[in-house]
């Protein structure tokens, strides 16, 4: 596959790294001209000490700080509409998401729904959103999902149905990225998240969208979740290295999957968890090795060069040898931390599969960048692969 020579970066303006990074947050809310600041994030991290820490620098620079604490897992459209209600006539002009993917998505739909008023329907799918939003900071607590260099906002609505909005728009104003911050993030969630930073990194490195500059990123995002991820989940509470390396590679895969794209294992992890709602990371690590199997015909060169990034000795092999590898590799962390390999292992039900081919399918979002044509067929042999 040749690289793509042409191609266009969009990242948030400033980002943040360090552990403590967060003590710059009233410094640079004060740059942003702001008087009253809502922080937005969820009932765990208020009892975990980490808002209140937050709120106490922004107040130290004498900024008014409301809190909304409203946001759940996986959040439905309702959560936006809620914290809107609760900012009216409140006059805020700075947003500060903390959280998982959760808490920053609904800060992205808050920010721009604020200023563009109407319905989150208006601004479903791609660019629909016309202006700016209200200033935001996000603020990740997790080492995964990325969301805090993203475009996009993945929501649930009244249906139970996945929307999604994509727009230039929701990106951070400003990213803190903070390791500290995921310090006691128990081994479960470090497990899932990390896997979903992986498929991130391996999904944007496959993709047919990849360039140079996701190269390095996704590559690196790799190498670093390789050597990381197992001493984050068994050792998370005092391996700072372990967390300061997660959080980089979350980062990294986070800021080459929005400009790459993902591709076969998120949609067809989607499918997996809106049906049976099970964790995103999860979702993704039980689809990620089949996949891999699948795609490999489609860049065995990339292939071999994520084995090798994961510590696989390729020397003396073929590229498809090698390729292959990469497969052993990821399923040797994924079982050492823990994750079930089969869908089977978590009730999934075999006569489901053509219902879940059939909704994966859908997603051309993210099948376009797959590095392998992928057909509704295809897609029922992986989940059959899987389970
Ligand atoms: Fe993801």
């Amino acid at each position: 596959m040749e690289i793509n020579l042409n191609f266009t970066i969009f990242i948030p303006s400033k980002i943040m790294v360090g552990n403590n990074a967060i003590e710059n947050i009233g410094e640079e809310a004060t740059k942003f001209g702001a008087s009253k600041v809502l922080i937005i994030t969820d009932v765990g991290i208020v009892k975990s000490g980490i808002m209140d820490k937050v709120r106490r620098i922004l107040e130290n620079r004498n900024l008014k700080v409301g809190v909304f604490e409203g946001v759940e897992p996986e959040p439905h459209t309702r959560v936006v509409y809620d914290c809107i209600k609760e900012m009216e006539g409140e006059n805020y002009d700075l947003l500060v998401g903390i959280g998982g993917g959760s808490s920053i998505d609904v800060t992205k739909a808050v920010s721009v729904l604020v200023t563009n008023k109407g319905k989150l329907d208006d601004y479903y799918g791609f660019d629909k959103v016309k202006k700016p939003g209200l200033k935001k900071i996000q603020i990740p607590t997790t080492a995964g999902t990325g969301s805090e260099v993203t475009n996009v906002s993945v929501l649930i609505d009244e249906n139970e149905e996945k929307v999604v909005i994509y727009s230039p728009y929701l990106y951070a104003d400003l990213a803190i990225v903070d390791p500290l911050l995921t310090l006691s993030l128990p081994p479960k969630v470090t497990a899932h998240t990390g896997m979903d930073a992986l498929c991130h990194a391996i999904e944007s490195y496959t993709s047919v969208d990849a360039n140079l500059f996701t190269d390095i990123l996704s590559l690196k995002a790799i190498s670093l979740i390789g050597k990381n991820l197992r001493k984050a989940v068994f050792q998370g509470d005092k391996n700072i290295d372990s967390r300061y390396n997660m959080s980089i590679a979350s980062l990294f895969a986070g800021m080459s999957f929005s400009i790459a794209g993902c591709n076969a294992v998120h949609a067809l992890a989607l499918a997996l968890g809106g049906k049976y709602h099970i964790p995103h990371g999860l979702s993704n690590a039980l689809m990620l090795t089949s996949v891999i199997e699948f795609n490999l015909p489609g860049n065995y060169e990339k292939f071999k060069n994520i084995a090798k990034a994961l510590g696989e000795k390729v020397e003396g092999l073929s590229s498809i040898e090698s390729a292959h590898k990469a497969v052993k590799a990821v399923r040797i962390i994924s079982e050492d931390i823990g994750i079930p390999q089969k869908l089977r292992d978590i009730n999934v039900k075999k006569e489901d599969i053509e219902e879940l081919s059939k909704i994966a399918i859908k997603n051309n979002r993210l099948l376009i960048h797959n590095p392998r044509k992928i057909s509704l067929e295809d897609i029922m042999e992986i989940y059959q692969n899987a389970w």
